[in-house]
């Protein structure tokens, strides 16, 4: 399937995890990628491998400097921008009474303003250009609800929900669909992370908070990234020419709305 053919979408944190799998996925329904990422070494890697159809592009979306020279060093590569996916997030959690203001304005530095002004900055790009575009987001099944331990990530999360309703009701009117997909629990390197945030709050043993998000799936299991990247596809594509300011759920059932 070529569904993509022609278009080149730019996704931020792809030199790993989920990113990485949608630049794949991308790629193999015939699109060019842009890998915009902090971790150069990774992103050059993936790049690599992927061939003459995915470029690494050095890609920090706090600072606003490296958000206008990515997409500009984007645009100069392949000609344009017609997706882009605000991938890149970082993930924290702490009790309420040890939250602190760094690790809050951390937090939403990256996964709020980094999503804002790269959405900012590629919208521009695609009025301009006058032919529509396709933004992605990413929010989470954390920005359906909150979480004892995970006040300030599930803040951004839902952030991120309102940020796609309001981008997209104001986008459409260009032809810019901008959408919304929530995962669940995907296993990489994002959850050793959280697993790792459990085991000191919760006293689990390394591991133990995996298994049982994983066997509280109705599924069956935690996720992994190729099972988001059907959602991903579609979202870029004609097909979802009518969908508007939505948040999808893929998460194995865990939430319903
Ligand atoms: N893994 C999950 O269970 C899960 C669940 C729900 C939502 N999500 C969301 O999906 C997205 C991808 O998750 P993942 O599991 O692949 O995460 P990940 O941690 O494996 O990858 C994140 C990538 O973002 C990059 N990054 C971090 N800070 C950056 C910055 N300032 N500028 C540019 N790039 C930066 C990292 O280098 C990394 O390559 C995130 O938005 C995450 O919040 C993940």
């Amino acid at each position: 399937m070529t569904r993509l053919a022609g278009k080149t979408a730019l996704i931020t944190g792809a030199a790993r995890g989920i990113g990485l799998a949608f630049a794949q996925a991308y790629i193999r329904e015939g699109a060019r990628v842009l890998i915009g990422d902090i971790d150069m070494d990774r992103a050059r890697a993936e790049a690599a491998r992927l061939g003459e159809s995915a470029l690494a592009l050095e890609m920090d979306v706090t600072q606003q400097a490296s958000i206008d020279n990515a997409v500009h060093a984007g645009i100069a590569h392949f000609g344009q921008i017609d997706i882009l996916v605000n991938n890149a997030a970082i993930f924290t959690a702490a009790p309420i009474a040890e939250i602190t203001r760094d690790d809050y304005a951390r937090c939403f530095d990256i996964n709020v303003a980094g999503t804002l002004f790269t959405l900012q900055a590629v919208a521009r790009h695609m009025i301009e250009r006058g032919q529509g575009g396709k933004i992605i987001n990413m929010a989470s099944q954390a920005g359906r609800r909150g979480e004892a331990l995970v006040g300030v990530y599930c803040a951004s999360k839902a952030a991120i929900i309102s940020l796609t309703q309001s981008a997209g009701l104001n986008l459409i009117s260009h032809g810019i669909n901008v959408n919304a997909i929530a995962p669940g629990v995907v296993d990489g390197e994002h959850w050793d992370g959280v697993d790792a945030f459990f085991a000191k709050y919760e006293g689990k043993a390394p591991g133990q908070k995996k298994r049982e998000v994983g066997a509280s799936v109705p599924y069956g299991r935690m996720g992994v990234p190729d099972d988001l990247t059907g959602m991903a596809v579609f979202l870029a594509s004609r097909d979802a020419d009518y969908i508007v300011a939505q948040t999808y759920n893929v998460d194995g059932g865990q939430w319903m709305s």
